[in-house]
């Protein structure tokens, strides 16, 4: 293997920097040239390639968002953009991609080598942390750390006032990012796709009678919620309590912006690095993510085939502390 590229696809994540870094550093280290692929699978599509030296990654492990740029491509989703791609990257002379983001990333990279052969590693790189294969997800750390910011400052206002604040957290289709939160931010409530009773709990701590009033509240929404979000559920209590303040404030973008932790930079450097040595070893068609603190490999079948699951006693956790 000559050359290799390197991309980011789907929403951007707090470390996406620092893996692309790594990538490039690790493959020069073995005499191995780096193509930049700008967009995503977008960016296959229409050649926009740009070479990556040693330079090009200098000053960024610090910088949240990813300088090569992400989309979402609904052009390589069909064989004739997958063709296309195909030949615009052996062109290239490319011959093994590192492919950084989530399960759509995954799945594109998993049809691309069934059809062309293509060997590439997916690294996961999404706030969600909803990824089958890894403990943690290339940007987690950052997000919860800046939801928890915001809601710290949140509380100081809910305090003054006397108000019930819903705060919803990022997460299309998990919890993880709420119950991480909640917890550490000491919610009264965590609202989350995985746990069904939890709606029906938010109006049993409202409408309790003997219960310790709390002057103020913070309750925590997913996203993903099935019950429709932060606004929904305020919309359900406002109806159902109408004596009570109820502010709702969507966190939003804010959560996958801003420089990389710590954490997010390590896991983004072990993991872009082991992806390079992975292809020169000729592995292909599969995930690394950290399991245990230990890298490990998962297929790219079995990573978008299976759901991760958000620890039952974490949730419990969530639930007893706020009484
Ligand atoms: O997958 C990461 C994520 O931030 C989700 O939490 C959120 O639902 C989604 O992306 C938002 O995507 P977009 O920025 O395209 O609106």
């Amino acid at each position: 293997m000559k050359r290799i590229g390197v991309f980011t696809s789907g929403g951007d994540s707090p470390g996406m920097n620092a893996c692309i870094r790594a990538v490039v550093r690790t493959a020069i280290h073995n005499k191995i040239e780096v193509t930049g692929i700008l967009y995503g699978y977008h960016g296959m599509i229409n050649s926009l390639f740009t070479p990556l030296d040693s330079k090009s990654v200098a000053n960024i492990i610090q910088r949240g968002g990813t300088i090569l740029k992400t989309s979402r491509s609904e052009e390589f989703k069909t064989i004739e953009g997958r063709r296309v791609a195909y030949e615009n990257i052996r062109k290239e002379g490319i011959e093994g991609l590192v492919c950084i983001g989530g399960d759509g990333t995954y799945t594109g990279a998993k049809i691309f080598y069934e059809e062309f052969g293509i060997p590439s590693i997916g690294l996961p790189g999404t706030i969600d942390n909803d990824l089958y294969g890894t403990d943690f997800t290339i940007g987690y750390d950052t997000a919860i750390n800046t939801a928890i910011q915001a809601i710290d400052k949140i509380r100081d206002t809910a305090d003054s006032h006397d108000r019930v604040f819903l705060v919803e957290v990022m997460g299309r289709d998990t919890g993880f990012i709420a119950v991480d939160v909640g917890i550490s931010c000491g919610a009264e409530g965590i609202i989350i796709p995985e746990d069904a009773g939890d709606t029906e709990r938010i109006f049993d701590f409202f409408g309790r009678h003997g219960k310790r009033q709390k002057a103020f509240s913070i309750i925590v929404v997913a996203e993903g919620d099935e019950q429709g979000g932060a606004l929904e559920l305020a919309k359900k209590l406002n109806k159902k309590f109408p004596e009570i303040k109820i502010k709702t404030t969507i966190l939003g973008h804010v959560q996958r912006g801003g420089s990389p932790t710590a954490r997010d930079r390590v896991r983004a450097s072990i993991l872009g690095s082991k992806a390079v040595e992975a292809l020169l070893k000729g592995r292909k068609n599969e995930t690394i993510g950290i399991i245990d603190n230990v890298p490990r490999f998962t297929s790219y079948a079995e990573a978008i085939g299976r759901r991760k699951e958000i620890s039952k006693e974490l949730i419990k956790l969530g639930e007893i502390l706020s009484s």
